[in-house]
């Protein structure tokens, strides 16, 4: 493992797992043979499956669980709060139980372009492909190639064009 990590004591990182310089782990659980990039930071109760290669500066949020072989590229940000406030409506800054999590699923094989964001409770199915700098807003189904903000189906994965 490189020098310049912090990796809190409470994370499982699996067999073969390398995790790059300056990321940021915490209680979450990382499976066999997966990459992290550089400047990751990874939330409490992520879990990332096998040979997944998470590319640097990207965000995984709690709520969000990331299946085998799933290819998250550079600034991918997730996010689990769908109407987000600093304070509630007294003024007081908030805390876990004041705001609701909305949970995200990647499945298997699929793969997030650079620079995409991902609103909260979406599905990204199995092969899906989801280009650079998307704003993913509703499920994408598996094989599905989307792109743009709002994302928005162009092709399969499996049309012939190329994956
Ligand atoms: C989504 C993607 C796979 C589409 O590839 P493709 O099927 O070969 O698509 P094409 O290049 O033929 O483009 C098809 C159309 O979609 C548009 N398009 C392609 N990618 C786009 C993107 N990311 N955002 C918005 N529009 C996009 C093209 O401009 C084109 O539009 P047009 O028909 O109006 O000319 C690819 O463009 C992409 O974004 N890949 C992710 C790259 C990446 O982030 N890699 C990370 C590691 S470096």
């Amino acid at each position: 493992m490189e020098r310049y990590n912090r990796i809190a004591d409470d994370v499982s990182l699996g067999q073969g797992t390398k995790v790059h310089g300056f990321a940021n782990l915490y209680g979450c659980s990382l499976g066999d043979e997966t990459s992290v990039g550089a400047f990751v930071e990874i939330q409490s109760g992520v879990v990332i499956g096998r040979r997944c290669k998470v590319s640097s500066h990207s965000f995984i949020c709690e709520g969000v669980t990331v299946e085998d072989e799933v290819f998250i590229g550079h600034h991918v940000c997730f996010t689990n709060d769908l109407y987000p406030r600093s304070t509630t409506g007294d003024g007081r800054l908030q805390e876990a139980g004041d705001w609701r999590l909305v949970e995200t699923v990647v499945k298997r094989r699929a793969s997030i372009g650079s620079g995409a964001v991902i609103l909260a409770g979406i599905t990204i199915g199995e092969e899906a492909l989801v280009g650079a700098g998307a704003v993913v807003t509703k499920d994408v189904a598996p094989g599905a190639v989307v792109v743009g903000n709002p994302a928005r189906v162009i092709r399969t994965v499996d049309d012939g064009a190329g994956v």
